[in-house]
């Protein structure tokens, strides 16, 4: 007989954890397909679904099964506060690229340049997701859909194209580098089909990038102090484009 427990137990090595309310509210919201999902307490899960998500709440009621808490506990690597999980099918990597060469684009790229910080890289996938940016691409070792990058991604995974690419498969697009020896920002407009890019949080931006860069762009920074932190660069220039869009 098919439970979700032998559901999950068949997709767990190859899907997507969504980990709480909230990243299951938004996969779902962005179109995921979610073969599994299941709650502690469903009718708990159900009324935060009215309170915060009303638009999603019957293909919550739809997917979600009640499960005891011990089964729930055995299905997750941590237990988090809303005692709710689901898999999500991630989308195919095909499917992403195209999303990614479509022209004309009408949002940017953000590009991560061999990012480190599991952490950092699941915060810029939301901010990214929060501005309708077209994908988030990464080069280097960290996978964008590592379980602790989905973690800080709160569920956006699903609202905007996020792969893994080789130097070779950068999205066309002119090429906006970010580093504090840049020119300053305030005197540039970021068009729509620009790729966005970031250095390491350990070493900056990498040879290939900086030579491959078309404009190399400063945030307003203060004397002494020698860098921001990655995400909250990213935010910086996803805002600058969103401010000055149309403008
Ligand atoms: C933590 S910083 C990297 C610091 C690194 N030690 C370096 O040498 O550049 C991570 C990335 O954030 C971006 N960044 C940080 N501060 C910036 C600034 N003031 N102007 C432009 N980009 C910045 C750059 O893309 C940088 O590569």
């Amino acid at each position: 007989m098919t439970t979700p427990v032998t559901t999950w137990h068949r997709l767990a090595d190859t899907a997507v954890l969504l980990d709480g309310f909230h990243a299951l509210k938004h996969a779902v919201r962005f179109g995921a397909e979610v073969p599994v999902a299941v709650a502690t307490d469903r009718r708990a899960a159900l009324a935060l679904a009215d309170e915060l998500a009303p638009d999603v709440r019957d293909t919550l009621a739809a997917l979600l099964t009640e499960v005891p808490e011990e089964t729930y506990r055995s299905l997750v690597p941590r237990p988090h506060p809303t005692a709710v999980a689901a898999l999500a099918v991630r989308p195919s990597r095909a499917a992403n690229l195209e999303l990614l060469a479509r022209a004309p684009r009408t949002a940017p790229v953000v590009l991560l340049d061999h990012p480190r910080n599991l952490g950092n890289a699941g915060a810029v996938i939301r901010l990214a997701a929060g501005f309708g940016a077209t994908g988030v691409v990464t080069t280097g070792t960290l996978d964008p859909w590592h379980p602790t990058v989905v973690r800080g991604g709160a569920g956006l995974h699903f609202a905007t194209a996020v792969e893994r690419l080789t130097a070779d498969e950068l999205p066309e697009g002119p090429l906006f580098a970010l580093d504090p020896e840049g020119d300053d920002i305030r005197g540039t407009k970021l068009p729509d089909d620009a790729v966005l890019a970031f250095g390491s949080e350990r070493s900056g931006l990498s040879p290939e990038v900086r030579t491959r860069a078309d404009h190399l762009l400063s945030l307003p920074m203060r004397p002494q102090v020698s860098s921001y932190n990655l995400a909250t660069s990213v935010a910086m220039t996803l805002y600058h484009w969103s401010a000055f869009r149309g403008s």
